[in-house]
């Protein structure tokens, strides 16, 4: 069967940890996949999270399946978390959320619910964006365009470029934004940015799909979601994929959702009925573990209060790396102002090294870099820190 088949390529980001896993280098540094390491590089399991799974350890009774959508008490925290508590979306009955399998999952269930009633719909992802935005739209049967997005002259957002193109895209076809911190270039809309996009979605009837993986990671779980809230107001059709990755240290319990917001219940009710049909032919039912802990979490206040605790002392010291980052490549003699570093948001930022030397980082110092320049901020620590700046110094004088 597969004598006459080429290799796929090895995934951009995922395949890249690969290599480095394989790197024999005492002094590796892995700057790609986004995921939060301590200052000691660990991946570390939240104190809330350990609490929340003794706690269910000892309760469960059964491992019986869940509802093809999930737990509903999963369902309504992570409505309250994405729109706000007292949101009118949530009292007027206009969302539906069901568990999914990640943030991945929950894009692909997304894309195939669509896909369903609008095979001729084209997917719209901003440029650059995440690789897997392109996987996963692209292997649910849409075909992909592109929106301006990242000036890479003001290392900024082309904010008018963007509008020019999201006026151009008719209505029905899809629009994937990244809520907050976004993937991979850290640069994010402002408020005012947001009103307007909005509103434009609602006066031109294409469909925003917003990725909001990063809730928490920007400024704060309840500023990160203004986006949400904005295309809530304005009462169009709009889906969230969460991923509960990052902002719980999840990663491998594969933990998200897809919310699909309608401007009425009844929509809402049919929506559902849609929603379940792609899950069970999909995967059935969703796993149950890492849903219930995020729940855990979220319904007890003692335990939300230490989550969030938790995760703002993540995205400050991600924000420490950012100033230490500035601070090391200048003390290095790095050529260029890197302030923008600081301005951007979340897990990662658009380095500007260009591909030349993103590949002498990796051949001559084990230091890892998605191809494009993003890095992943939380890959730095204080005791790497100052051999990544200084290779950095070697690599472009190379
Ligand atoms: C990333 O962008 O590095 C993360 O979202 C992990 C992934 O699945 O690509």
């Amino acid at each position: 069967m597969w004598k006459n088949i080429q290799p796929a390529p090895p995934d951009s980001i995922l395949g890249l940890t690969d290599e480095f896993r394989k790197d024999k280098n005492p002094r590796k540094v892995n700057l790609g996949v986004g995921v939060y390491k301590d200052d000691t590089g660990n991946t570390p399991i939240l104190r809330c999270v350990k609490l929340a799974e003794t706690e269910l350890v000892e309760k469960q009774a059964s491992k019986s399946y869940l509802p093809i959508s999930g737990d509903p008490a999963y369902a309504a925290a992570v409505q309250r978390l994405i729109l706000g508590e007292g949101n009118e979306v949530i009292g007027a009955g206009r969302a539906v959320t069901a568990h999914a399998p990640g943030g991945t999952g929950a894009l692909r269930v997304g894309a195939d619910l669509i896909h369903q009633f609008s095979p001729q719909a084209r997917v719209w992802v901003s440029s650059p964006t995440w690789a897997n935005h392109n996987g996963i739209f692209g292997a649910a049967g849409f075909g992909i365009e592109r929106y301006a997005y990242y000036n890479p002259e003001s290392k900024g957002l082309d904010f008018e470029h963007m509008m020019s193109d999201l006026k151009k895209i008719p209505a029905g076809d899809v629009v994937v934004l990244h809520t907050c911190c976004h993937n991979p270039s850290g640069v994010d809309l402002s408020h005012g940015q947001w009103r307007q996009v909005a509103a434009l979605a609602a006066q031109s009837g294409w469909v925003p799909f917003l990725d909001f993986a990063y809730q928490g990671f920007g400024d704060g779980v309840d500023e990160d979601r203004f986006a949400v809230e904005q295309f809530a107001a304005v009462g169009v059709d709009f889906f969230v994929a969460s991923s509960f990755s990052k902002n719980f240290g999840l990663y491998n319990e594969r933990v998200g959702a897809i919310t699909v917001v309608t401007p009425s219940a009844s929509e809402a009710t049919v929506a559902m009925s849609h929603l379940k049909t792609v899950i069970r032919t999909n995967y059935s039912n969703p796993p149950s573990h890492g849903g219930l802990v995020a729940s855990t979490i979220l319904n007890s206040s003692e335990l939300q209060a230490m989550w969030l605790a938790e995760l703002a002392e993540m995205r400050n010291r991600i924000v420490g790396m950012r100033k230490d980052l500035v601070a090391g490549l200048a003390r290095q003699g790095v050529e260029g102002d890197f302030s923008f570093i600081e301005q951007q948001r979340g897990m990662f930022s658009f380095s500007g090294w260009s591909d030349e030397v993103v590949q002498w980082l990796r051949k001559n110092s084990s230091i890892y870099v998605v191809g494009g320049g993003r890095i992943n901020l939380a890959g730095l620590t204080t005791s790497n820190i100052d051999y990544v700046c200084a290779a950095v110094a070697e690599a472009m004088k190379a």
